[in-house]
């Protein structure tokens, strides 16, 4: 059977795109084929490393749209001329709202670099969100891969790992730790784990 069309949205350094291209290499994603990164920023590292993998890439712009939505059509517009079935948000650093949302409703997962349901939501995103952890001292926090709703972080959890706050740390050290000891790990299971589903039609 055909593998899962996947495209990857990104804005920055792209270690969790990264992450998820090993993974196709390696077999961890076997019931997905990563097919598009789509970035929002020009500049994003992410592209160059999409690109050395033999990745399409496109990027797209909000301030080249008059309106957020006009934005997210075009994001919608692009993918589905791709025939992409799962949109993986890679530290991609826009909300998306109701209209992209519902155009791959049940479709689009998010890693975020927390124990959801703490520190996120609206401006916990990238280093303020290990910022927040060590402001408030707690001693675990760790990163969750969730489905994507109209609620920021909010929808379906499908996987989280914690990860233990060091004395010392600072807000880069801990970024770095819940990369390499979370997201990274859970972010390609969670995708092959959804891929699976959508093949064998148990995600409807
Ligand atoms: C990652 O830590 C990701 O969890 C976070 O941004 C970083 C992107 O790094 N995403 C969010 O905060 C989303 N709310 P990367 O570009 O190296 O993958």
């Amino acid at each position: 059977m055909n593998k899962v069309r996947i495209a990857v949205l990104v804005s920055g350094g792209g270690t969790n795109l990264q992450a998820l291209i090993d993974a196709e290499k390696s077999g961890i994603i076997k019931d997905g084929k990563i097919s598009l990164v789509v970035s929002n920023n020009a500049d994003a590292y992410a592209l160059k490393r999409a690109e050395k993998a033999g990745i399409e890439t496109a990027t797209v712009l909000k301030k080249d749209f008059i309106t957020s939505s006009d934005f997210e059509g075009e994001l919608v517009r692009l993918l589905k001329e791709n025939g992409i079935e799962l949109v993986v948000l890679a530290g991609f650093m826009s909300i998306l709202t109701e209209k992209f949302i519902k155009a791959f409703e049940k479709r689009i997962i998010n890693v975020h670099p927390s124990l959801i349901p703490s520190f996120c939501g609206k401006g916990y995103y990238g280093l303020k969100v290990h910022e927040a952890a060590l402001s408030y001292g707690v001693k675990v926090t760790g990163a969750t891969v969730h489905f994507v709703n109209e609620i920021p972080d909010g929808g379906k959890i499908i996987m989280q790992k914690a990860v233990e706050i060091k004395d010392g740390d600072t807000p880069e050290t801990l970024q770095k730790r819940v990369m390499e000891e979370a997201e990274w790990k859970i972010l390609p299971m969670s995708t092959q784990i959804i891929c699976k589903k959508i093949k064998n039609g148990e995600l409807l």
